[in-house]
C-alpha cells in the first residue's frame, strides 16, 4: 500500500484515472488533475482560499440555467471560449473567421423575408446590413440560412429582458444571387451581465467588463462549415478592450452614416441611418 504524501498525491491521482473507462476522457481527466495539482503548488493554496473557490462555484452552478449560464461567462471572461472557437475552427485563409457564440443565442427564430425589418419598429438608430455569402472562390452560395441577433439600444438581449415573443432575432434566407439585406437597429456596446458570480469576481479588477457594439450572425449552408461571428463596428468604444477576446481584424466593419433618403432596401427613411457592407465567405 502506498499512502499519501505532499510528494507523490499527484502521481496518485494521476495513477487513479488509470481506470477511467474512455480513452479520451482518461486523458482529459489525467490533464485536469495535473495541471490543477500544480497550479494549487504554485500558488500555495490556503484552506480559506480554497473554501472561497468551491463555494464561489457552487453559486455559479446555483445560477446557472436554461436561460442563463453563468460559467459560459466564466470561460468567455477566461479567454476560454475564444481559445476553444480558435482550435476548432481553424478555416482556409480567406473564410470569415468566426468568434464566440455568447449565451444570448435562441433556437428556431422566425424567418423573415430578405430585407424585412428584425427590429419591428424599435427605438434606435436605422442600420442596413448588405452583402453577400460567397464560397472561397468567391461564387455566390444560395439558400445560406442566416441567423442574426443583438441587443437593443440599451444593449439588452432577449432574454434578459425576459420577452414571451422573438425579439431582435430572425432568420433570413439568400436567394440564388447570394446577396442579404437586414434592416435593423443600430448595436450599443454593452456590459456583460454583472449580477451574477463573475460579475463578483470582476468587481475584484479594473477589467472592463463591456463589449464593443456588433451584430450576431450563425451563417449555414449545405455543403459548407456553418459560421458562427459578429460584425463589430469600426472604431466602437471597447472595441480594444472586449471583455470576451472576440474582436478579430477582419470582423469589424464600418458603419457608414448616411443622409435621410432612400435605404439599400428601396425604402425612404426621414431619419440617416447606417448602412454596413460585408460579404462573409464559407468554406467547404
Ligand atoms: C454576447 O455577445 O452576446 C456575449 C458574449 C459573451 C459573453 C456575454 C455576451
Ligand atoms: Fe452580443
Amino acid at each position: 500500500m502506498q499512502c499519501a504524501t505532499e510528494e507523490n498525491l499527484t502521481d496518485l491521482a494521476l495513477e487513479r484515472w488509470e481506470a477511467c473507462h474512455s480513452p479520451r476522457l482518461r486523458q482529459i481527466m489525467q490533464s485536469l488533475v495535473k495541471h490543477l495539482h500544480s497550479f494549487v503548488r504554485e500558488v500555495d493554496l490556503q484552506e480559506d482560499e480554497w473554501l472561497t473557490a468551491v463555494n464561489w462555484l457552487a453559486k455559479t452552478g446555483q445560477l446557472s440555467s436554461e436561460k442563463r449560464h453563468e460559467f459560459i461567462l466564466l470561460s468567455d471572461v477566461l479567454g476560454i471560449s475564444m481559445l476553444v472557437d480558435a482550435i476548432n475552427h481553424r478555416f482556409p485563409t480567406g473564410a470569415t473567421p468566426s468568434t464566440v457564440m455568447g449565451p444570448f443565442h435562441i433556437e428556431g427564430s422566425p424567418e423573415l423575408a430578405m430585407g424585412a425589418d428584425l427590429a419591428a419598429g424599435l427605438a434606435g438608430e436605422p442600420c442596413y446590413v448588405v452583402g453577400a455569402i460567397r464560397d472561397l472562390d468567391g461564387k455566390p452560395i444560395a439558400g445560406a440560412k442566416l441567423d442574426v441577433w443583438q441587443a437593443d439600444a440599451d444593449g439588452m438581449y432577449e432574454s434578459q429582458l425576459g420577452k414571451k415573443e422573438p425579439f431582435l432575432r430572425a432568420v433570413f434566407r439568400t436567394g440564388p444571387d447570394g446577396k442579404y439585406v437586414i434592416r435593423t437597429i443600430a448595436p450599443p456596446g454593452y456590459s456583460i451581465p454583472m449580477d451574477g458570480t463573475v460579475g463578483d469576481l470582476m468587481r475584484e479588477t479594473d477589467i472592463s467588463h463591456y463589449r464593443p457594439a456588433h451584430i450576431h450572425f450563425y451563417i449555414s449552408a449545405p455543403g459548407y462549415q456553418p459560421l458562427i461571428t459578429h460584425l463589430f463596428k469600426k472604431d466602437a468604444r471597447y472595441i480594444d478592450s472586449d471583455v470576451v477576446f472576440g474582436v478579430k481584424e477582419e470582423l469589424i466593419a464600418e458603419f457608414k452614416k448616411q443622409p435621410a433618403g432612400k435605404t439599400p432596401t428601396g425604402e425612404v427613411s426621414s431619419k440617416p441611418f447606417y448602412v454596413v457592407g460585408y460579404d462573409f465567405t464559407l468554406s467547404k
